[in-house]
């Protein structure tokens, strides 16, 4: 299987572009910094030699289209979209400037929107495909200090639930996935707010495992860990108290914070 992976400089794109390519598939691997891609490419290849890469900036909205249709042709077809690239900028919203609500809708929604359209045509003529993006349990729970990264990874999922309905009766597969905590540089990138979440962060390497097992089963959507799915059916029944609830949460972990 060809699989392309956007977002594998770091994190969990390198995680999931090194365990494709342990199990022999060619992965095609994109971001910004050329030097970790590098990294990631050299252990791909020993597995799986026709990897390749591409140094791109997927906030460049104009150029997705070109660039996915060119990874198309080098891999030789894509057969597996990965949309995993994205920021959070973790700030209150009163601390957010409208063209960081821009910047990361652009990323986490506009560019994935882009490259999925630019592809399915191809999968379609070709009679397979499958798409599956990194959202996140924030797709589900609008978590404090992440307004703009909340509504741009709902918008993302909102997205795939109308396509997996619209492409009915073609071959091609639709899949979300909602990471909780990962450990991951995203905690720790510079122009965001300390995280308030106080999970211990699971190893990069669940996600792999967990993706593996989704695309075997033919999930639709899956939770990392899977407990949040409770937490997420939960919350509709009374989205008031929820939001009581987290207030409740968030007031008690600034507290503990700046006790530390
Ligand atoms: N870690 C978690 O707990 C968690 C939870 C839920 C969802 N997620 C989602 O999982 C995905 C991966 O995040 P991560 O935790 O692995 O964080 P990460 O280590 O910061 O990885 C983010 C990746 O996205 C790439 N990227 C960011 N902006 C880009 C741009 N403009 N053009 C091209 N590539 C870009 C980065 O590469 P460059 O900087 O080199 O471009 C990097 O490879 C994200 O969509 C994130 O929202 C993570």
């Amino acid at each position: 299987m060809n699989v392309l992976i956007t977002g594998a400089s770091s994190g969990i794109g390198a995680g999931l572009a090194r365990g494709f390519a342990r199990d022999g598939h060619t992965v095609g691997i994109c971001a910004r910094r050329e030097d970790l891609l590098r990294e990631v490419l050299d252990d791909c290849v020993a597995s799986a030699p026709d990897s390749k890469m591409w140094v791109v900036d997927l906030a460049d909205l104009d150029g997705v289209a070109a660039f996915g249709l060119q990874a198309d042709d080098e891999l030789g077809g894509i057969d597996l979209l990965i949309n995993n690239a994205g920021i959070p900028k973790r700030r209150h919203a009163l601390n957010l400037a409208p063209d960081v609500v821009d910047q990361v809708m652009a990323v986490n929604y506009a560019s994935p929107i882009r490259l999925t359209l630019a592809l399915l045509p191809r999968m379609i003529e070709r009679g397979r495909g499958r798409i599956l993006s990194i959202s996140s349990v924030a797709a589900r729970f609008g978590p404090p200090r992440e307004a703009a990264y909340s509504a741009s990874k709902a918008a993302l999922s909102a997205f795939m639930e109308s396509l997996a309905v619209d492409l009915d009766g073609t071959p091609i597969k639709i899949h979300l996935v909602n990471p909780g905590i990962i450990d991951t540089p995203l905690f720790q990138l510079p122009d965001n707010e300390t995280s308030l979440a106080d999970l211990e962060p699971l190893p990069v390497e669940v996600m792999y495992e967990a993706i593996k097992q989704q695309l075997e089963d033919d999930e639709f959507e899956i939770y990392v860990p899977d407990w949040f799915k409770d937490i997420a059916a939960n919350r509709y029944g009374n989205l008031g108290a929820f939001i009581e609830g987290s207030k409740d949460y968030t007031r008690e972990r600034v507290k503990q914070m700046e006790a530390q």
